[in-house]
């Protein structure tokens, strides 16, 4: 399925990479909704990986960010799976290490794509009185993440800090990558986990590839 390469930039670990030629795992070996089942083709990343991916996500940003209280930014309506999952880790973490972090989450809507296609409008809707950034589940231009750190930086925060679950492998690449990625993919389609296709697959648990027939059947 994948490996994990350190990134050559930072020497820092840039996700667990997932080749281009990974299919995915057959349908037959979990569970997902049923209505679902001809709208899927695999699952591309097991709800259970992307929470242990995420524990250790939780970890690093933990040694990062010391004692400071921080304000998470969760970017929604995609990153609201990962935002929840990794706030709740960071607070497990803070509990069993014995550290009084106080976190506060703040919420923002962004929408740009429509069908499986990004479009041109961004539309940031919520938010302000911001000093620490965090959560969003998908990168792949960095379009929105650059408009977006530009928007959060007006707020004049002492430290910003991205994460993402999914950063995409694209050649045209806009913005930095976050500070903290979950897994490297190749440039497809996926849904899942909170990610949709007009509005649906959000209550999949599982990060998925959706097929010809989901991407018909529910285009707009
Ligand atoms: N899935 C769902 N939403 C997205 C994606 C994706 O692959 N890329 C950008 N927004
Ligand atoms: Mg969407």
């Amino acid at each position: 399925m994948a490996e994990c390469v350190p990134s050559r930039a930072t020497g820092m670990e840039g996700g667990i990479v997932i080749k281009d030629d990974w299919p995915g795992y057959s349908l037959e070996l979990f569970t997902y909704p049923e209505h679902y089942r001809e709208d899927i083709e695999s699952v591309y990343i097991p709800h259970g990986v992307i929470m242990d991916r995420t524990e250790r996500l939780a970890r690093h940003i933990m040694d990062d960010i010391g004692d400071h209280d921080m304000v998470v930014l969760c970017v929604l309506k995609g990153g609201y799976k990962f935002c929840s999952d990794l706030v709740e880790f960071i607070k497990v973490q803070c509990r069993n290490s014995n550290k009084h972090l106080e976190t506060r989450v703040e919420f923002i809507r962004l929408k740009s794509y429509l069908n499986d296609q990004s479009t041109e409008d961004l539309h940031i809707i919520g938010s302000q009185d911001l000093s620490v950034l965090r959560g969003k589940a998908i990168v792949d231009t960095g379009k929105t993440m650059k408009a977006l750190l530009k928007h959060v930086e007006a707020f004049e925060p002492k430290m910003v800090k991205v994460a993402g679950l999914l950063v995409k492998r694209v050649s045209n690449v806009v913005g930095s990558l976050p500070d903290y990625v979950g897994f490297e993919i190749p440039n497809r389609f996926v849904v899942g986990y909170a990610l949709d296709y007009n509005e649906y697959f959000r209550d999949l648990n599982h990060i998925c590839v959706i097929s010809e027939i989901g991407k018909v059947k529910y285009k707009i």
